[in-house]
């Protein structure tokens, strides 16, 4: 069984030596959400009640309370982060995964100094996906998370061994809008360019980097009931990525890799399309399809309150939009059925000559995503030239779009220019041929997940009054699981096909 490893980078770890253990067979044995939740909710309040026993209830200085709870058997009680990590170490158990736990208190010291991290390092090795769960400080991960990632990138054997293996993360913070968004996204950003597969949440929940937790003081993150359901949409779906890639480890692509390229920033004379064309021919067994969008006059976003216009097959365009001559519209099939997606953009910071779609093409994806999410699992890695000092931070923002359409984020590739020269040229053909081995896995295992456990995936209309609404009509949704059933027939199609195997 595949196992999810999740870390806590809180100073207020309720769990440590055999309580972990406990902590993980009781997360096992749960059955379903009502008990999970009646579980946090206890032993949110078996944390509080330690405080109150350490001190707090006599007013005894902070010190001393800090010193009196390590005095505890570590067996009982969740702190806030922990709340969060359990709900999604759940959602992970409901997927087929097994799990894991480590809290960082235990292996860092307050001064940063490492103990026992041979055992830490010896979990690591043993996990097939990382959850990263942490309190916001400052809008970003605890200082326990930072000395985690720095023991990762000196080690050489757990660099490789994390490289495409997916992570997730699950943070608390006390206020709404505390920074839990920009705190999941710095991490990501971190892990996925150590090599690591970026995931967000499921769709079942808003809050599409991961799981945001608001609570302030201990014992409150159980009360957070839709902060919860958001750390088990994202120990579900990181769940659900560790199983495709060890189903991946029995089966192969027998056909190409199909390779979309968006060329939504460039020169007129095309800089970014050369070193595309140049990579295209560096390597083989990859059907490339090349879109010069920032060519065509791509029309903005209307916001228009029915997206999409219609319950349909996926091969329908169903934008409000039907220019002419508007991308979207004319290249519809050719956004459908790709393993991966490679966003590609110049960056320069003079900006004389250059075209750009970006915004304007990223805004007027909202009906492929609103489309019962039709890039769900497809690969997205970021190809930016970019010359230095542009600060355009393109990967970052490719990330933070297009995480939204339920995908896989991959370490970018990012040519840098400077004075006009492309200073890494030499490098860019060997990371491609990476990518593609790595793609050619996920896409195995994305494909014999279709066939072994698939996965419906419905967009769910939060804040959106009038589509939802308009679902509710008992004919939309008829029509809507006749539209998914027929999705799934044809990937499942695909799949048998493209893996050379009989069902
Ligand atoms: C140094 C420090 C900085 C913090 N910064 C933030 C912040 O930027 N935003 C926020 O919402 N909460 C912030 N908090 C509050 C914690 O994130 C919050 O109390 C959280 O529930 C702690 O989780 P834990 O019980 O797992 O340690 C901060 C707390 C500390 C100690």
């Amino acid at each position: 069984m595949p196992k999810v490893l999740a870390v806590s980078a809180s100073l207020r770890n309720a769990r440590w030596g055999k309580g972990v253990d406990k902590l993980l067979d009781r997360i096992r044995s749960i059955e379903n959400e009502d008990e999970l939740l009646r579980f946090v909710a206890d032993e949110a309040q078996v944390h509080y009640k330690h405080f109150l026993d350490a001190g707090r209830k006599e007013g005894l200085p902070f010190e001393t309370i800090y010193r009196n709870l390590r005095k505890t058997a570590g067996d009982r009680g969740l702190c806030n982060s922990e709340v969060g990590m359990t709900a999604a170490l759940w959602g992970a158990v409901q997927k087929g995964c097994d799990i894991d736990y480590v809290p960082l208190s235990s292996f860092f010291s307050p001064k940063g100094e490492g103990r026992e991290l041979d055992a830490l390092k010896a979990k690591i090795m043993e996990a097939d996906g990382l959850l990263l769960c942490t309190p916001v400080y400052f809008g970003d991960r605890s200082s326990l998370a930072s000395d985690l990632i720095e023991f990762i990138r000196k080690d050489m054997e757990l660099m490789h061994h994390l490289r495409g293996k997916p992570m997730a993360g699950v943070v608390v913070g006390a206020k709404r809008n505390g920074g839990q968004e920009t705190t999941l996204i710095y991490q990501l950003l971190e892990m996925v360019g150590i090599g690591m597969l970026g995931l967000g949440n499921d769709t079942e929940t808003t809050s599409q980097y991961g799981g945001t937790i608001v609570a302030g003081d201990v014992g409150e993150g159980s009360k957070d009931e839709y902060g919860l359901r958001t750390a088990i949409g994202t120990g579900r779906r990181i769940g659900r990525i560790v199983v495709e890639c060890a189903l991946a480890q029995g089966v192969q692509l027998i056909d190409d890799l199909r390779v979309a390229f968006w060329i939504l920033q460039d020169t007129e004379d095309g800089f970014a399309m050369r070193q595309v064309e140049r990579l295209v021919r560096s390597a083989e067994g990859m059907d490339a399809d090349i879109l010069e969008l920032h060519r065509h006059p791509v029309t903005r976003c209307m916001a228009c309150d029915i997206c999409p216009t219609s319950v349909g097959p996926d091969k329908e365009y169903r934008c409000m939009i039907k220019v002419q001559d508007d991308p979207l519209h004319r290249y519809h099939e050719r956004f459908l059925d790709r393993d991966l997606i490679v966003p590609v953009v110049l960056s320069t910071q003079n900006r004389a000559g250059l075209r750009t779609v970006y915004q304007r093409f990223i805004e007027r994806t909202r009906y492929l995503r609103r489309g019962d999410y039709l890039f769900t699992d497809v690969a997205i890695m970021p190809l930016v030239f970019e010359e230095l000092g542009a600060s355009e931070n393109m990967s970052m923002r490719i990330y933070t779009s297009l995480i939204r359409h339920h995908t896989v984020l991959l370490r970018p590739i990012i040519g840098y220019i400077h004075r006009g020269t492309l200073l890494n040229e030499d490098e860019l053909p060997e990371r491609w041929t990476e990518v593609l081995e790595q793609c050619r896995g996920l896409a195995a295992g994305r494909l014999f997940a279709l066939l072994k456990c698939p996965n419906v995936v419905s967009y769910n209309p939060v804040g959106y009054i009038l589509s939802a609404a308009k679902d509710r009509e008992l004919s939309v949704q008829e029509r809507r699981r006749i539209i998914q059933e027929d999705r799934l027939y044809r990937q499942r199609e695909a799949a048998q096909r493209r893996l050379g195997i009989e069902v």
